[in-house]
């Protein structure tokens, strides 16, 4: 392992950078942004390589470096991984390469689901990556037998959210597709295991039933990010309201146009 000594810019009053494999993090920016208001964020999507789902684990660590220098290279005084795959390829290794700079992943929000649903069916939705990650093993470990708990990779839904997709006869199809293979028994919980599925939770939920509930991680992430922030004095005490630097890998301008509509449409 080699540990980057680099200089970052830890200031209280510097942005904090969010990056994604695509569009699915701004579903995590926007949790952000509600706990911080005063803080300043750059949002990258790494759209042109998107999706990271399907990729070994070693090409998504690359690619999520990759970002994070960028983001370094923007003068972050802390970067949130907003992406499930890139914090199950990449999150350690990254902090153990960063020991100076916080970084905060997400995971599978598996705990609230299995305490929302004891002895209940909790079916997890993510990327084949984070399902096939050690992260989410040792996850899995500390919640099983509390919960019928069922594995379920959707490759091919984070296109849909990159296309501005979020709902449609071809997303309803693709999804029941899916669905159809966890049988006739109710499920009672579902975890949004990709930062990209939250964008389609009405059609997940109208899927499933009125019975269901549904968990994702975002805000458990914004919660961790203001106390890692807190701890290391880090957190602004800017009066105004934050502003949100948008930035995209694709050479398609209507990225940006798309993030800033996926950051501000109702989704819940
Ligand atoms: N948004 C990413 C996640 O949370 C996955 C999408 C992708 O496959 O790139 O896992």
């Amino acid at each position: 392992m080699e540990v980057c000594v680099m200089e970052f810019n830890l200031d209280k009053d510097a942005p904090i950078g969010v990056m994604d494999s695509g569009m699915g993090g701004i579903s995590v920016l926007r949790e952000l942004v509600k706990l911080l208001p005063h803080e300043n964020f750059i949002f990258y999507g790494d759209s042109a390589n998107a999706p990271y789902g399907s990729r070994s684990t070693e090409n998504i660590y690359e690619l999520t470096e990759n970002v994070v220098q960028k983001l370094i290279a923007k003068g972050v005084k802390g970067v949130v991984i907003a992406c499930n795959t890139a914090s199950s390829a990449a999150g350690r290794r990254l902090r153990e390469e960063y020991p100076q700079l916080p970084i905060v992943a997400i995971e599978p929000a598996l705990k609230p689901a299995v305490i929302g649903c004891p002895n209940g069916r909790v079916v997890v939705l993510a990327t084949e990556a984070t399902l096939r990650e050690k992260k989410f093993a040792n996850l899995l470990e500390q919640w099983q037998g509390k919960a019928e708990i069922i594995k379920l990779p959707l490759p091919g839904l984070p296109e849909f959210v990159e296309r501005g997709e979020l709902d449609s006869p071809a997303l309803r199809e693709f999804l029941q597709g899916y669905f159809k293979t966890l049988g006739d028994k109710p499920v009672d919980g579902v975890v949004l295991g990709c930062t990209h599925y939250p964008f389609v939770r009405k059609v997940i939920g109208e899927l499933l039933g009125p019975q269901v509930k549904i968990y994702d991680g975002a805000a458990g992430t914004a919660r961790q990010l203001r106390r890692r922030l807190f701890r290391r004095q880090l957190l602004s005490d800017r009066q105004a309201k934050g502003q949100v630097q948008w930035l995209n890998s694709s050479p398609n301008p209507e990225m940006i146009n798309l993030s800033q509509k996926l950051f501000n449409i109702q989704i819940d």
